[in-house]
């Protein structure tokens, strides 16, 4: 273990009219720094999280930190860049930071206002997240990326579509208990089952109710290295932090097999020391419910084509041996890309501190996996955390 969590913050999210990213940035920031009861002349290195790329206009972010309070004026400050996992890039940079002995305190805050746009204006943005020589005419934005993704399972393995909505109704009944989420209320699986109007097909085999939808928030966390960490109220530790990347077209990769989630799996358990079942949550990427499905086989909780026995069987449920997304996931939480990763550490952060607000607190958090996804399995990070004492 080298470094540790030792405050965070994380904004509702929602459509939130009236905020722009650098307010919501200043209050992430502010609220994780006195959540580690520290000073803001104590941060030494800042990395601002945002994926951006046409969600507003301001694209230079880097300094915006600095507007939370006068003694952040001059700080080293850097934005991060690695598309849905922005979040977690920025908090790696943060963790290399501290390892190179260049930081004591480093500041993250991972942000993203997508919702000046509308969905199919956002879904042009995050095409951009695709290898556009060859994918960016696919069409309805990153969801039809996913959707030929879906298809190309379907093919191998069979119609998954039940498994789909149970994951789906899973991360409602979740979002439901989170006074962060985006949707805080519980979808039926006829529902999510059965297009409709209000449940339409977006591309592909997925429906409206397969999406994580365009969202907008901000989520922060202040690091530290063990030894600091241990004279301050509370300290959550990474066991693990791994980072693969694979390539970028799809046609180079056989794009079922989630092999990049897979192998920056395989190398954080084995840093850890720890099997899979050890882990009492993961936070997963669930961009779409088919991501969720492939990644209980990238995890390796099921073998490959298996991955709906971990829902059709209850394992991924709250109250099951490994329970996925108990936050509501970015299905029922939101997506605003640039903070996902830090958000999902936060949600973890204050599982392991048995913090979680509202009903989402698990009664037995030990230790939680936390796996975060740039484009269609391209960077990908694994964090494993633990409390620290
Ligand atoms: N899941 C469930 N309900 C959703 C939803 C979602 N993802 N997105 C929107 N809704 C609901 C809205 O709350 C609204 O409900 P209401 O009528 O009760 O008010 C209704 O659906 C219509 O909302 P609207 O925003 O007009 O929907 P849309 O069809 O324009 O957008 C998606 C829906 C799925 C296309 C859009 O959310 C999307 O593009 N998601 C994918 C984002 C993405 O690719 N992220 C990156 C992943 S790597």
């Amino acid at each position: 273990m080298t470094a540790c969590i030792v405050g965070w913050s994380h904004g509702k999210f929602g459509k939130l009219d009236g905020e722009t990213s650098e307010s919501l940035i200043v209050k992430a920031a502010g609220e994780a720094i006195a959540h580690a009861g520290i000073e803001p002349k104590d941060i030494d290195v800042i990395y601002v999280g945002n994926m951006n790329g046409g969600f507003v206009r301001q694209e230079f972010h880097s300094s915006l930190p600095l507007q939370t309070h006068p003694d952040l004026r001059f700080k080293p400050s850097t934005r991060v860049e690695n598309a849905c996992a922005t979040g977690s890039a920025a908090i790696h940079m943060g963790l290399n930071t501290l390892a190179a002995g260049k930081a004591r305190f480093v500041l993250v805050v991972g942000v993203e206002k997508m919702t000046e746009l509308n969905s199919a204006q956002a879904g042009e943005v995050l095409i951009k997240a695709s290898y556009v020589a060859e994918e960016a005419n696919i069409e309805a934005g990153f969801a039809g990326i996913f959707g030929k993704i879906t298809s190309a399972y379907f093919q191998r393995y069979g119609d998954k579509s039940d498994a789909l909505a149970k994951i789906a109704v899973k991360a409602h009944k979740n979002g439901a208990k989170n006074p962060y989420a985006h949707f805080q209320k519980e979808f039926a699986y006829e529902f999510c089952r059965t297009p409709s109007d209000k449940n339409p097909f977006v591309a592909g085999p997925l429906k409206r109710t397969d999406c994580s939808p365009v969202t907008d928030g901000a989520a922060a966390v202040v690091l530290t290295d063990v030894s600091t960490a241990l004279g301050l109220k509370q300290a959550i530790a990474f066991r693990a932090a791994e980072h693969v990347n694979d390539f970028l077209p799809m046609s180079k990769r056989d794009i079922v097999k989630f092999e990049g989630p897979q192998l920056a799996w395989k190398k954080a358990l084995a840093s850890a020391r720890l099997d899979l079942l050890d882990l009492s949550f993961v936070e997963s990427h669930d961009c779409f419910t088919s991501a969720e499905l492939i990644e209980y086989e990238a995890m390796g909780l099921t073998a490959p084509g298996e991955g709906e026995r971990a829902i059709h069987e209850g394992w991924v449920e709250r109250d099951g041996k490994l329970p996925v997304n108990v936050s509501g996931g970015l299905k029922a939480k939101g997506h605003p890309v640039g903070a996902t990763g830090v958000s999902m550490h936060v949600m973890s952060a204050m599982q392991l501190s048995g913090t979680a607000p509202g009903g989402l607190q698990l009664p037995k958090a030990r230790i939680g996996g936390v796996f975060n996804m740039g484009g269609a399995a391209v960077a990908n990070y694994v964090s494993i955390l633990e409390p620290l004492r």
